[in-house]
């Protein structure tokens, strides 16, 4: 078993766009690549095989923070990990908790040691340190974990986002000495990405991509972005940073973000992506298509009996139409959660594999500029 390899494979000569095949123990990724988002071990409404069959998804994401919580370690750990929880048995990245903490949990409190946090499930306190973050995701068998970091708040000042840094950096030297000093648990290989935080200010931004890069890890993650800035703003920040990261590692920007979003970061240099818009925008009723955007709750579409999206080739996305997904979520139906979810997903991995296409056939920053009108059309 081996640690996770990154080939480039094709480097665009208009913009920074890279395709590459990621290669980890349970299989390989093609990038970009866009990872659903399995919170608790489950993509919201979406089943393993629909991401299977009609997403086509290559990896999926899970959350410490919640499966820590629940179901918690031992039954991970006496199921053999997540892989075999879960069923899901490509390629899967926990994310570490430092973000859900500041997002998710109750009343918490950020130390040297650590972070102490209240659960928002039943109000129990518990204490993620980068150490345990580590073994906490040893056990739950992520073949990609992610350090522990402080994500610090949209519009953080200097002196704030300066001494989290700071923290954020002693946590991954902590998170590397565990991380290094701890085997496998399942028999495959884990690989722990170090994230880049440093708020809006680019002289932090460098320095923490240069101690990033320092690691040396199998692939590096951006944290920090559309926290709330200006999209202008992310997109400088998330060009800076690919300028000052490996090229021959794989990008990650976490978290981000709209369609065009991720055409445009891919156009910088990015390589994965995750985000929750396509699943909990879906069960809001927004459909993202290859035509542009469909508010399915709208009136305009209570008559139109035409599939939701004939432009991919997701079964889900072509045997439904229009007419029944309205129905179905204006009656709040279970189905229409997983007709929204399963399709919107299935636009995601459609739009990064048309942008790999694009860049192997050379082409993608023309097809980039002219497709982006397109997708942000509210139809
Ligand atoms: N998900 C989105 N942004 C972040 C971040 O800054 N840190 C972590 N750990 N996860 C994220």
């Amino acid at each position: 078993m081996a640690a996770l390899s990154f080939q480039l494979q094709h480097n665009d000569t208009g913009s920074k766009a890279r395709a590459g095949l990621i290669t980890t123990d349970h299989g390989q990724i093609e990038t970009p690549i866009f990872m659903p988002v399995g919170t608790v071990g489950s993509v919201k409404a979406v089943s393993q095989q629909l991401l299977n069959s009609d997403v086509k998804a290559q990896i999926i994401l899970g959350n410490t923070y919640h499966l820590y919580l629940r179901p918690g370690l031992e039954v991970l750990e006496k199921a053999g990990g997540l892989h075999r929880f879960n069923g899901w048995h490509k390629p899967i990245l926990t994310d570490s908790g430092g973000y859900q903490v500041f997002s998710l949990a109750g009343t918490r409190k950020i130390k040297e040691e650590g972070v102490t946090f209240q659960s928002h499930i039943d109000g129990s306190k518990h204490l993620f340190t980068p150490e345990g973050v580590m073994d906490i995701q040893r056990t739950i068998g992520g073949d990609i974990i992610m350090a522990f970091d402080e994500c610090p708040p949209g519009g953080s000042e200097y002196s704030y986002a300066r001494k989290s840094l700071e923290l954020t950096h002693r946590w991954l030297d902590r998170c590397v000495e565990r991380f290094n000093s701890t085997p496998d648990k399942y028999g495959y290989t884990q690989n722990l990405f170090p994230i880049v935080q440093g708020a809006m200010y680019k002289d932090l931004r460098k320095q923490s991509c240069e101690y990033i890069a320092s690691k040396n890890a199998t692939g590096n993650a951006i944290g920090g972005l559309s926290v709330g800035e200006p999209e202008p703003v992310m997109y400088e920040i998330c060009d800076w940073c690919c300028d000052h990261l490996p090229a021959e590692k794989p990008r990650y920007l976490m978290g981000v973000g709209t369609p065009w979003n991720i055409l445009e970061c891919i156009g910088m240099g990015i390589d994965m992506f995750d985000c929750v818009m396509p699943t909990r925008n879906g069960r809001n009723a927004m459909l993202f298509t290859t035509r542009g955007v469909i508010n399915i709750d709208n009136k305009k579409w209570e008559f139109d009996y035409s599939p939701i999206d004939e432009g991919l080739d997701s079964e889900i996305s072509n045997y439904y139409s229009k007419a029944y997904l309205r129905h179905l979520l204006k009656s709040k139906e279970i189905l229409g959660l997983t007709i929204a979810s399963t399709h919107n997903l299935a636009f995601y991995l459609w739009l990064v594999k048309q942008a790999r296409e694009h860049i192997i056939a050379g082409d993608f920053e023309s097809w980039k500029n002219n497709i982006i009108p397109v997708l942000k059309q509210r139809l």
